[in-house]
């Protein structure tokens, strides 16, 4: 490079009309760097001018260097900030929202038919009296056995074998565990209750068993409760959800946290008790446990059992709508199929 006032008037020139010619950002920088960068020709020109041998030409030239390198950093800063602000346009511009476009429409949707019978339910028993109450899904070995009079090695729990967080802490294998919390918070009281909620249990799944599904659990603590409010209670409620009049039968049973226990068939609703596949030929189809609550369990939680008695009853939400509609295979309920779940959108 000559160190000459031609030299830079001409280079002086000539970067400007790169900078003006340049469109695009990163042109721009190229640029930037070729004159004004650390090695960029004006630093080597301002360099070149430090040389002894060039002490008398330093004033006039340095000035004009000096004067070249502020217009174009002037000049490039300009341009960065309008095609900065071109860039912002067009980004407006292809982002463009038309709010008069019509939106992609979604199906409405129903309640899942689990919540839906929950809900059902609830509506039958708050009219009663009965106070809906929810308690963990994650329980103690206590509330989820021991106190239900399933001690530590009861054979009883071999069929609920669980999930178990520790020794005392697991995935509750059954609703029944929610009478001990509320009777253990209101010793000596009467009440009514209702709840329902996710159970777990080691099961294989399979058409009939998963390893999680939901429960119903209904109990009443007084004074002279018997069988005979129990069964009027299950009349109720399963008339309601079968029908009026539907044909019911009331088994002896076996539960260890009731005494006595009994279970309630309903008959098959699909072959009106002739016998079908899905009775198993018996006309006969079994909807839920009960009983009247075992004394013990109410000592357990602080009631005096001369005086209160209680009865108590719990049933599969699952069970209750695959026998009222005929479902095949308990795994619908959970795959959230649309095609199987807006057959409820009616209910
Ligand atoms: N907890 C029982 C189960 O999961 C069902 C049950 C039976 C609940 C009898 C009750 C009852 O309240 O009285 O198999």
């Amino acid at each position: 490079m000559k160190l000459d006032k031609k030299q830079i008037k001409f280079l002086e020139e000539k970067s400007y009309l790169e900078i003006i010619n340049s469109s695009k950002v990163d042109n721009l920088k190229e640029i930037k760097r070729k004159y004004l960068g650390k090695e960029g020709i004006i630093s080597q020109f301002l360099h070149e001018l430090k040389n002894p041998e060039n002490v008398e030409k330093r004033k006039e030239l340095g000035n004009l260097i000096n004067l070249w390198k502020k217009s174009l950093s002037k000049k490039i800063e300009e341009l960065e900030e309008e095609q900065k602000k071109k860039n912002i346009e067009q980004n407006l511009l292809n982002e463009k929202i038309d709010i008069a476009w019509e939106g992609k429409k979604l199906p409405l949707t129903y309640a899942h038919p689990i919540n839906y019978t929950i809900q059902k339910i609830f509506t039958i028993f708050l009219p009663l009296g009965y106070q809906i109450v929810e308690t963990p899904e994650i329980e103690t070995d206590e509330n989820n056995f021991s106190k239900l009079n399933m001690p530590l090695g009861h054979p009883a729990r071999d069929m609920h074998d669980t999930f178990y967080f520790s020794s005392k802490l697991l995935l509750r294998t059954h609703t029944s565990g929610t009478q001990i919390h509320v009777l253990k918070k209101n010793p000596n009281q009467e009440l009514k209750v209702i709840t329902a909620g996710k159970v777990y249990r080691r099961d294989e799944d399979d058409v009939t068993h998963t390893h999680q599904f939901t429960q119903l659990e209904g109990f009443v603590v007084g004074k002279d409760i018997s069988l005979a409010d129990l069964k009027g209670t299950l009349e109720l409620l399963l008339h309601q959800l079968f029908g009026s009049n539907h044909p019911l039968r009331f088994r002896p049973s076996y539960f260890p946290f009731t005494e006595p226990s009994l279970e309630v068939d309903a008959q098959c609703l699909h072959c009106q008790g002739k016998g079908c596949n899905i009775c198993k030929k018996t006309g006969w189809v079994e909807v839920l446990g009960a009983g009247l609550i075992h004394p013990q369990v109410l000592k357990n939680c602080g009631y005096d059992s001369e005086i209160y008695s209680g009865f108590a009853f719990g049933a599969g939400i699952e069970r209750l709508l695959m026998i009222q509609y005929g479902i095949e295979d308990i795994r619908h309920f959970y795959l959230n199929d649309w095609r199987f779940l807006q057959q409820f959108r009616l209910l």
